[in-house]
Formats: C-alpha cells, sequence, structure tokens
C-alpha cells in the first residue's frame, strides 16, 4: 500500500473540506494502518491500554495518555519523534511503573523519520 499516496489524498481532502481536520484523530484509516504496519499497536492501545503478558501492566502507555502527558509542552513532537526513532532511555523511563515494558525499542528500522513525526502528531491529537 503506499501510505504517501494516502498523506497526499488526505492532506488534499484536508485542504477542500475544514471539517475534515475536526475529525476524530482515532478515526484515521490511514494513520491506524500506518501504526499498525509499523509495529506500534503490538505495545500501545489508543484508549485502552493493552494488556501486558502475564497480567502484567500494558506494554506501552496508552496514546490518549501520551497526549494528556505532552499537552501543550513546547517541542513535544520533536521531542517525542526522536524518542520514537531511537528508542527511549530505560534508565530514565518517562513511564515508571506505569508500564511494563522497561524502555521502547528503536524504531527507526520499521518507520522513517516522516511517518514516525506524523504519527507523533496524530497520538498528541488524541487528547480528550
Ligand atoms: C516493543 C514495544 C513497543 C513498540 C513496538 C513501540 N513502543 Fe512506543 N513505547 C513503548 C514503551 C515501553 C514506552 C514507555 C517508555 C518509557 O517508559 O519512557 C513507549 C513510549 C512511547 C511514547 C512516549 C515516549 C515518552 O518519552 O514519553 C510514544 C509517543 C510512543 N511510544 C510511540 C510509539 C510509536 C509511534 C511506535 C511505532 C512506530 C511505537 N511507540 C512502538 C513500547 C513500544
Amino acid at each position: 500500500m503506499n501510505t504517501k499516496w494516502i498523506q497526499t489524498l488526505s492532506a488534499a481532502l484536508a485542504l477542500c473540506l475544514p471539517l475534515a481536520a475536526q475529525a476524530d484523530p482515532r478515526q484515521d484509516e490511514a494513520m491506524l494502518k500506518l501504526a499498525s504496519a509499523s509495529g506500534c499497536l503490538s505495545c500501545h492501545g489508543i484508549d485502552a491500554p493493552k494488556p501486558g503478558p502475564d497480567g502484567l501492566p500494558p506494554v506501552g502507555p496508552t496514546w490518549a495518555d501520551v497526549a494528556a502527558q505532552y499537552a501543550g509542552k513546547p517541542g513535544a513532537a520533536d521531542f517525542l519523534t526522536r524518542v520514537v526513532l531511537e528508542g527511549s532511555n530505560p534508565y530514565s523511563s518517562h513511564w515508571k511503573g506505569k508500564v511494563s515494558g522497561l524502555a521502547m525499542p528503536p524504531n527507526a528500522v520499521a518507520i522513517t523519520e516522516r511517518d514516525a513525526r506524523s504519527l507523533v502528531h496524530w497520538i498528541l491529537a488524541m487528547k480528550r
């Protein structure tokens, strides 16, 4: 599937239909597909925590929690794009005690910087 084409198309649609900009990000099929194809959804839930193995807390934070945590913080999108590409530091977890994953592995093998950035913007829009 050509995701670039889908992105271009959705960008064009968003320009034509100002209402599309206010659509619920959770309904964005193209972004859901990108997140799933990039492996993100094996560790992250969107609203409902994805249960960890053997009754442990979820592996990673839900994206609604990430959006709430970083809401209004300047530079959050740039910062989180780096974390997604390079992975997080197990010695300074940002979600200590809330998740069972010790750290997020680097995703740069699975995703381009551009796609990582679009995912992060999408995640940050999920604040309730
Ligand atoms: C192998 C499991 C795993 C995969 C795959 C994964 N993550 Fe994570 N992610 C985690 C864990 C664990 C954390 C919590 C890191 C911490 O404690 O600082 C996390 C944290 C995050 C955060 C918040 C970072 C912070 O510093 O607060 C974002 C945003 C995120 N992930 C997005 C993504 C995206 C986008 C993808 C797909 C490209 C992805 N994750 C794939 C496990 C994963």
